[in-house]
């Protein structure tokens, strides 16, 4: 088998990668502009795009997103559900509120639950099941333990046939040789997702590195 070396996304690749992708709200272009200046995260046009087919693709009618921050991915999820519902969990109440507004900008006001919660004691509860966990806390994660214990209550909150997918799981390629805190947390994550009987997965090498999984049927 011949070996391609594999493309290397210059910023020239990724401005022509961002014109294929269709025409978008006024909000999520306003957002893209202003969160950069603002220095709040947010997952960016690509990963956006591939949230939204995603959903459309298994028919997705509800998700669950671990780290709201200003609705940008939300807005994106809530594109792909299709009329479907999203709760989001977010700690930091001016974030909340941000997207709270963001929501009800693009429309969304009624299919978007923001809630002031931290993402673990929400899922320690007994609650609803999703077609689609979305984990946007990698680098937030404070420990390894932490990470095994937000994975495994993530698959008992998706629905079989269900998505679990994860942001930044390539941690800017630290994954490798992960020695600092975050790096080791999010190799943790890649580990138990790949390992793990349920799941069907792949890491897509987009922007910071997509997690993908399906939990089996
Ligand atoms: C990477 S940002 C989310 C970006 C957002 N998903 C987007 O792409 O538009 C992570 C967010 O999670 C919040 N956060 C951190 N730890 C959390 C926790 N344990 N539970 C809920 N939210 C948390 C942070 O305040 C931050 O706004």
């Amino acid at each position: 088998m011949t070996r391609l070396v594999p493309v290397q996304v210059t910023a020239e690749l990724e401005a022509y990668l961002e014109s294929l992708i269709p025409e978008r709200e006024p909000v999520l272009a306003r957002l893209e502009q202003e969160l950069e200046a603002d220095n709040v995260p947010a997952i960016g046009v690509q990963v956006g795009n591939l949230l939204r087919l995603l959903l459309r693709m298994v028919g997705a009618g509800s998700a669950l997103e671990l780290g709201t921050a200003a609705g940008y991915s939300g807005i994106w999820l809530l594109r792909g559900l299709d009329q479907g519902r999203l709760v989001t969990l977010e700690t930091d109440p001016e974030r909340a509120e941000r997207a709270r507004r963001n929501f009800a900008e693009a429309g969304f006001e009624k299919q978007a639950e923001v809630r002031e919660e931290d993402a673990l004691a929400y899922l320690e509860r007994p609650g609803e099941s999703f077609d689609c966990v979305f984990n946007d806390l990698l680098n937030s994660f404070p420990s390894e333990a932490v990470v095994e214990r937000c994975f495994e209550l993530s698959l008992t909150r998706l629905r079989p046939g269900g998505l679990l997918i994860a942001d930044n799981a390539l941690r800017r390629g630290e994954v490798v040789r992960p020695t600092g805190r975050q790096a080791r947390n999010v190799a943790h994550y890649n580990r138990l997702v790949a390992g793990s009987p349920q799941l069907d997965s792949v890491v897509i090498p987009m922007r910071d590195g997509v997690s993908l999984a399906l939990l089996r049927k």
